[in-house]
């Protein structure tokens, strides 16, 4: 029997994947197929979720494999596939090994969903979503990257808890790769619509762009094994949403730029308009002279993992 339900295939059962599927089944966003190698973990966190479905009340099926072909005709494909990053390691040391499982991935996704919008959030995040455009050949508004929203979210999150406000009424974004060049913009950020340079001094402003930047190492180091999942399955998921539902959030994502910014061929964070066809509209924003550096600093980072990519047996 065809689904009529929206499909959601999610790669990688750990921790990122597990809980896309939480966050994707509790909104209703569809029907969720968990993929994983180890076909036990994908089988058992997926009716583990669909167990908590009566007392959750949220109408999902939800379904675990290593088979790509229960995956057929997904609507969107998040990939979480890969190793994370221990203390100690960069995001570009993942990007042998994690290249290797992203041509794998890719090839299940490519035959059995190949109308599917896919999402990758896999490490080093940039390059993966290189990885991910060449190997499933879509168009470039069918494969997307999650950073921005995260990025952004810890942005959010740190200047409400300065503020003593509502994460609600905090506005901000992130441009450029997934990495310690980000570039958060400050001058962009407002609290209930008032600049937020308007209201906090700007060495206290700095500290806050400093700890986004370095956010994910802050997590790695107090994990100690692993790196965070709930605000990165979170903002994968939105993206997911704004997809599925024809939404036409404007979220920064990392898209492959052809020509805006001056940049071309390379994934990079910007601000994207996300509908139903994925990718419908990069916004440029105009940069200052300092933005404009960092953004030509971030990108430099993402071209360097890119060709090291080219230097790769894999
Ligand atoms: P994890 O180790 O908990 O889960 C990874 C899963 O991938 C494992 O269950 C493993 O069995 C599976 N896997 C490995 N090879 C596979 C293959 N060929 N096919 C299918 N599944 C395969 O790791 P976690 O914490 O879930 O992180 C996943 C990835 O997401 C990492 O690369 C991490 O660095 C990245 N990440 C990216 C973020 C971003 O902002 N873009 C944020 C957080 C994590
Ligand atoms: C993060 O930013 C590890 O990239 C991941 O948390």
């Amino acid at each position: 029997m065809k689904h009529t339900r929206k499909r959601i295939t999610v790669v990688g059962a750990g921790f990122v994947g597990s809980t896309c599927a939480h966050w994707a089944a509790a909104k209703e966003l569809g029907d969720v197929v968990l993929v994983d190698i180890n076909d036990g973990a994908a089988k058992g966190k997926a009716l583990d979720l669909f167990e908590a479905s009566p007392v959750e009340q949220f109408d999902a099926r939800i379904t675990g494999t290593s088979d790509y072909k229960d995956t057929a005709g997904s609507d969107v494909v998040i990939i979480t596939a890969g190793i994370p990053r221990k203390p100690g390691m960069s995001r570009d040391d993942l990007l042998s090994t994690n290249s290797k499982i992203m041509k794998d991935v890719c090839k299940g996704v490519r035959e059995n969903s190949p109308d599917s919008v896919v999402i990758v959030v896999s490490n080093p995040l940039d390059a993966m979503a290189y990885v991910a455009l060449k190997e499933l050949d879509f168009p470039r508004e069918r494969v997307l990257g999650m950073a921005g929203v995260l990025d952004g979210a810890r942005f959010r999150s740190f200047i409400a808890e300065e503020l003593k406000c509502s994460v609600k009424d905090v506005q901000a974004f992130v441009l450029g790769g997934h990495g310690d060049t980000m570039v958060p913009m400050p001058r962009h950020c407002s609290v209930g619509g008032v600049p937020l340079l308007e209201i906090l001094p700007k060495e206290r402003v700095d500290a806050l762009v400093k700890r986004t930047r370095e956010g994910g190492a802050e997590i790695v180091g107090l994990l100690k094994t692993g790196s965070a999942y709930y605000a990165p399955s979170a903002s994968a998921v939105q993206m997911a949403e704004a997809i599925l539902r024809d939404q036409g959030r404007i979220l920064p994502c990392a898209a492959f730029l052809q020509g805006e910014y001056g940049i071309k061929d390379l994934f990079i964070g910007v601000l994207c308009k996300l509908g139903g066809k994925g990718l419908e509209q990069v916004i440029e924003v105009k940069l200052n002279d300092e933005e404009r550096a960092g953004l030509t600093n971030s990108t430099k980072a993402v071209q360097d993992l890119v060709e090291a990519l080219g230097k790769l047996k894999v």
